[in-house]
């Protein structure tokens, strides 16, 4: 999240008259507004009317849980519960360790080499927008990046053809960025790197993780910034294979070291216990839910939903090519940006928040995370229909 993004979002999330979107019934009448925040984003209803019950006196501990040691058994039964819930969702293979830490996914950037660089001096990075080109930033002061393909051309609306792609035979790994938050661009299949053992797949997911199932044993590292589609901000996920970890530069913190931080089970120092305990929280939420796959399908249908609308509309655009547009992260234009306010302003009175654009792109972007309900977008499009019908 940028300053200017928390900005945006902050402004707009005060003085909010929330209405029942159109097609609801006044007896199900939503309460709160809709949030369709890029992140720190929507958390499930549910989980927070879970956290507000629980806060005073977590399971009759008579503490809140983050009144409680992370070392204790209360604190134990989240961090246990916590794993093997994240393990089932995503069906992580035994050789793979789960970390919890802080540092968000900017810290990614640079533990990756630091850990995966393992004495090599290049490293491939696919370059598809705004998240990728920090993360070669990064690299680049570590070892030598190889661009293998770069959408800049295109201003960011395509992934470059994986045949283009020039690959390093020689690389110590490749990184790609699984969803592009800012372009709205989205990685709709894996990569590949020439030698899947060798050279692992590595992937920031910060935008699109548990959005849907995926094969965890394509790759040698997944990360992601808790703060879109798994919790509070502060927290961030890894998911490393075995053999990459214990060959950490000499010269890293000692916090960077992924083989330190799994020996110490995620807990080499104080980690970020209230977002863990709510990420838990999502975790089993999804669960109930009937998992990623039955997410994927409500995922998929928000997407549509708003792509048509925004494909029907002669009012409204989104530049990104078709085979990789992200269904998390929706930017979209107005046929006049002179109007930009006037759809934020109405959007928020209208209990729609969290739409102004990245100032990178400039427009609108909704993202519409697992928390975000089809009612929601529902409201949004419904919205978006008669703003272009009274200023068309
Ligand atoms: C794809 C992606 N990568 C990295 C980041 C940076 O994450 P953090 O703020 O957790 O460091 C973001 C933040 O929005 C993101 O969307």
């Amino acid at each position: 999240m940028t300053k200017a993004e928390t900005k945006a979002e902050t402004k707009t999330n005060t003085q909010v008259t929330p209405q029942a979107p159109s097609g609801t019934d006044s007896s199900s009448a939503h309460k709160r507004p809709f949030n369709f925040s890029a992140g720190p984003a929507a958390l499930p209803e549910e989980v927070l009317e879970i956290a507000k019950e629980e806060m005073l006196d977590w399971h009759g501990s008579g503490m809140s849980i983050m009144e409680v040691s992370h070392r204790g058994k209360e604190f134990g039964q989240i961090v246990e519960q916590s794993q093997a819930d994240l393990r089932d969702l995503l069906n992580i293979p035994a050789n793979y360790k789960i970390l919890f830490l802080q540092g968000g996914a900017t810290s990614q950037f640079s533990m990756v080499p630091f850990n995966l660089l393992r004495g090599n001096n290049k490293a491939d990075y696919v370059n598809t927008g705004f998240w990728s080109e920090r993360a070669i930033a990064e690299a680049n002061k570590y070892c030598q990046v190889n661009i293998v393909a770069s959408g800049e051309s295109g201003k960011f609306t395509t992934i470059p053809n994986s045949d283009s792609w020039q690959l390093s035979k020689d690389a110590a790994y490749l990184h790609y960025t699984a969803n592009e938050t800012i372009h709205g661009v989205e990685f709709h299949y894996i990569p590949q790197s020439l030698d899947a053992k060798e050279i692992p797949l590595v992937t920031d997911m910060s935008s699109n993780m548990l959005s849907r199932p995926f094969d965890v044993s394509k790759f040698g590292l997944i990360y992601a910034g808790a703060q879109k589609n798994i919790g509070p901000a502060g927290l961030t996920i890894v998911i490393v294979r075995d053999d990459l970890i214990g060959q950490v530069d000499s010269k890293a913190p000692t916090l960077f070291d992924y083989q330190y931080l799994a020996k110490n089970d995620s807990m080499a120092n104080t980690p970020p216990t209230y977002s863990w305990y709510i990420a838990g929280l999502v975790l089993q939420w999804l669960k109930k839910n009937g998992g990623l796959s039955a997410i994927a399908e409500t995922n998929k249908k928000k997407a549509e939903l708003l792509y048509s609308t925004i494909d029907q509309s002669e009012f409204y655009q989104n530049p990104v090519a078709q085979d990789c547009r992200s269904l998390m992260n929706i930017p979209f234009i107005l046929k006049d940006a002179a109007l930009d306010k006037v759809f934020l302003d109405e959007a928020k009175k209208a209990g729609l928040l969290g739409l102004a654009g990245h100032r990178a792109v400039g427009g609108m972007r909704a993202s519409l995370y697992n928390a975000v309900t089809v009612e929601a977008v529902q409201a949004l499009t419904s919205f978006m229909g008669d703003f272009a019908r009274r200023h068309g």
